[in-house]
């Protein structure tokens, strides 16, 4: 009985261990097609090549817009042959001097390459405390953001950037910071805002006013 419970208690502190690394659990099967129809995996014999397959990856996404980035998913949405598997692959594209701005997946690391221009990349630590770990990116270059670290991807090059990175979760979630500080519905209130920066609160709503036009 005492060895059962110990094993149990083994079990939930090697899940929570897990999960606390933002490893997904393995799949059970071979593959497990999402189905739209409903929350099985889709019945094997009737999976196909193409639930595994999506094209289109060589297509620059569209830059223009205010941060000058656009970014393409290939995910699950995607690609329902996806599930389970805990992956998804991203396109950046940059215009000139387009910027993807500081930004944090909570459940997944990414590793990047770039495809064309160059790229100045950068992550921020916990542990040392506030470190930039940055450097700028040419042709070919791969670099790794880890789980949970604030990061950005900024154009530095003369003319547009692409890249393509892969992230370790089916979810890898998005969090921008800025919106996620002066952007939130509804608003942090500027008393905190303004103690949390030191700074007055006229600076605060001037922040605040890029994200509730
Ligand atoms: C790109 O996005 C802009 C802004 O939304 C739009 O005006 C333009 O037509 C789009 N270009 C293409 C090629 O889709
Ligand atoms: C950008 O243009 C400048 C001036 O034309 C040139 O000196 C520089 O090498 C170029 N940089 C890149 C990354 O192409």
């Amino acid at each position: 009985m005492a060895s059962q419970i110990l094993v149990i208690v083994s079990l939930l502190a090697i899940s929570c261990s897990l999960a606390a690394a933002g490893i997904e659990p393995g799949p059970l099967q071979d593959f497990c097609v999402a189905d739209p129809a409903s929350s099985a995996c889709r019945d094997p014999k009737l999976v196909k090549p193409d639930n595994f397959f999506s094209g289109g990856f060589n297509v620059p996404g569209n830059t223009s817009n205010p941060s000058g980035s656009s970014v393409t998913s290939a995910s699950v949405a995607q690609i329902p042959g996806l599930n389970t598997l805990g992956l998804t692959l991203i396109r950046f594209d940059f215009a000139h001097g387009g910027l993807v701005t500081l930004h944090i997946h909570p459940r997944a690391s990414e590793i990047l390459t770039v495809l064309e221009g160059s790229l100045l990349v950068g992550f921020v630590s916990s542990s040392p405390e506030n470190r930039l770990f940055s450097k700028v990116l040419e042709q070919g270059d791969v670099f790794v953001f880890p789980i949970g670290l604030a990061h950005f991807l900024s154009n530095v090059g003369n003319g547009t950037a692409a890249a393509i990175a892969s992230l370790n979760s089916q979810n890898p979630g998005f969090i921008a910071i800025p919106s996620n500080i002066f952007g939130t519905s509804p608003p942090i209130g500027d008393d905190v805002l303004a103690k949390a920066y030191n700074v007055d609160k006229s600076i605060v709503e001037k922040l605040k006013a890029q994200f509730h036009s």
